[in-house]
């Protein structure tokens, strides 16, 4: 087992353990970390799970399909490696993982 970081726009630090198979969003939320909503539940229909991965963690969560770009193109903090949580599935190899989350989600 392997932890993951998510770290709020003000620098407040929520390490969580990985729980295998499950989406980003759905971590993030059993484990109440603040600042991913989930609004929709997963469906890739409210951009409220948007997150950042620091350093080179997009080449492990891989990159959004098109419909999550849709999504992306409309978050006011989009970055370089933004993601939407809902749409990762976490494994093992994401041991150390770091998301920051922007200011305001959608
Ligand atoms: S939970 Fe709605 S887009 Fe991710």
């Amino acid at each position: 087992m392997g932890t993951i970081t998510f770290i709020e726009y003000d620098g407040t630090e929520h390490k969580v353990d990985i729980e295998p198979g499950q989406s980003l969003m759905r971590t993030a939320v059993n484990n109440n970390v603040p600042g991913i909503d989930g609004d929709c539940g997963g469906e890739c229909a409210c951009g409220t799970c948007h997150v950042i991965l620091e350093g080179d963690w997009i080449k492990i969560a891989g990159s959004a399909n098109s419909e999550e770009l849709q999504m992306l193109d409309m978050t006011p903090e989009r970055a370089e490696n933004s993601r939407l949580a809902c749409q990762i599935t976490t494994s093992e190899d994401m041991d150390g993982m770091v998301a920051r989350m922007p200011e305001f989600q959608m």
